[in-house]
């Protein structure tokens, strides 16, 4: 009996062990989850810029809305589609460098979680600027990021040619809603 559960149990650890990727950065991130628990509308579009292996696409799926995730790591998107492709999401994985991507049509809410800090500012400028024009009016940009950039992602924001409120902006996140 003992030796039929210890096999089990070790079935059950390699089977997950092969079928769930580990999630890089660990769980979610709870402002980001507390945003979409409070949007009461389902179905939305949503772009998720630079979302490795899905640790917010995934969870934003499960909540009922279509993602588009793009990263440069061939490797994480293939661990998105997979994860996606178990669970039956409604996520599209793309491999692309952000500082030639042109996103596919508009979004109702684009996340940029913990991305452009890893791009040289000329470059993170210039993506936020595509991504800026991205998003349906009333809709959504959220950004977390070091800190110290939060302000300056602001200032381009508030300078775009279209009309942006800083909607909710603490230590390491900025919410901006398209007017
Ligand atoms: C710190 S991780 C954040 C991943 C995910 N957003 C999250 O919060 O779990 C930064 C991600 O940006 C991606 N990335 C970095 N430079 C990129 C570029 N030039 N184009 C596209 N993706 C890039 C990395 O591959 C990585 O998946």
């Amino acid at each position: 009996m003992i030796a039929i559960r210890l096999s089990l149990l070790a079935w059950f650890t390699i089977t997950t062990n092969l079928t769930v990727p580990p999630q890089a950065l660990g769980s979610k991130t709870t402002v980001i989850v507390n945003f979409f628990d409070q949007m009461d509308q389902q179905n939305l579009r949503v772009l998720d810029v630079g979302c490795g292996q899905g640790r917010d696409a995934i969870f934003i799926a499960r909540d009922g809305h279509r993602v588009v995730g793009v990263d440069i790591s061939a490797n994480g998107i293939r661990d998105l589609e997979v994860a996606a492709s178990r669970e039956k999401l409604d996520i599209q994985g793309v491999v692309s460098d952000l500082a030639t991507y042109q996103p596919d049509g508009m979004f109702d809410v684009i996340l940029i979680d913990r991305t452009l800090y890893m791009l040289v500012p000329p470059v993170r400028r210039a993506v936020l600027g595509v991504l800026l024009d991205h998003v349906t009016i009333g809709r959504w940009q959220l950004i977390a990021d070091e800190t110290s950039n939060i302000k300056e992602f602001e200032a381009q924001a508030l300078a775009h040619q279209a009309r942006w409120d800083a909607g909710w902006v603490r230590r390491g996140y900025l919410y901006l809603r398209r007017i």
